[in-house]
């Protein structure tokens, strides 16, 4: 519906509550656009009204929602593998909120924890974003002391911390199967050498999901997914949430 801001202003001091609603929905959308070249999300979503979920969101983001969608899209994949043998694994953990939604659905399993705690490695050239305006990666960024970490997944008493650059501790998980993997390292190689090593170890029905797929600052990580993509029978599906997800068949 086209609107003016004024009839938008009337609308929204005497029109009725559902006219309310959406001209505080259009005036949100509008001025996020004209900030930051931003899109607001959809709003009448279920999901947004969960509680138990946003109470556990907070606590590692009390003040953006920015990934709220990622880590539902992730509470939701694992949920549905209740009756899937395996273990779980996240490469790239930061500071542990996508594992700790992992654990949470999984409180009894083991779940292995992949990442330097020492940031990025150094980007290659694949890496750097072609598009003007939009940020690259530096060697070192997103560090996160491991005791913070094990601090916020203390709870769960099958987290398994393996501290190191990828790949060099997938080896002492060689003989695990997995059915849930959350790769989210945002370059190229530590991208390639997860799925490679997780892919064939993951049992049927098993997920795979890349974080950092669809976003345009993350160019090695599409182009890890693609190649290996290529490589495999199952498809792999490009969410718009930025994740890409494979079901292993
Ligand atoms: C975007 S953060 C992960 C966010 C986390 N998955 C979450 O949902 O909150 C990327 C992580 O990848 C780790 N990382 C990047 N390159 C790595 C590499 N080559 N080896 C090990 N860890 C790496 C960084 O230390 C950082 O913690």
């Amino acid at each position: 519906m086209k609107r003016s801001l004024s009839g938008s202003l009337l609308a929204l001091l005497l029109g009725p509550a559902s006219e309310r609603r959406l001209v505080r929905y259009w005036l949100g959308e509008r001025a996020a656009a004209w900030i930051g070249n931003c899109w607001v999300a959809e709003d009448l979503k279920a999901w947004q009204g969960d509680r138990e979920f946003l109470e556990a969101y907070r606590r590692f983001e009390p003040r953006n929602m920015r990934s709220a969608e990622r880590k539902f899209t992730v509470r939701e994949l694992v949920r549905s593998l209740a009756d899937v043998p395996g273990d779980t694994a996240e490469c790239g953990v930061y500071r542990g909120a996508t594992s700790y939604f992992i654990c949470r659905e999984r409180p009894h399993g083991t779940h292995h924890l992949f990442d330097s705690f020492q940031g990025l490695s150094p980007p290659l050239a694949c890496d750097l974003p072609d598009q003007p305006r939009v940020d690259s990666w530096r060697a070192g960024d997103l560090a996160i002391p491991l005791d913070e970490v094990r601090a916020n997944l203390a709870e769960f008493p099958g987290v398994r911390f393996h501290p190191g650059w990828i790949p060099d501790r997938f080896p002492e998980v060689a003989d695990r199967r997995f059915c849930f993997v959350h790769i989210d390292v945002d370059l190229y190689q530590p991208t390639l050498d997860s799925l490679r090593f997780f892919y064939e170890r993951s049992v049927p029905r098993g997920i795979l999901v890349c974080d950092d797929y669809g976003y345009l600052n993350c160019p090695g990580a599409k182009r890890a997914c693609d190649e290996f993509a290529r490589s495999i029978a199952e498809p792999l599906i490009h969410l718009p949430t930025g994740q890409a997800v494979i079901f292993k068949r």
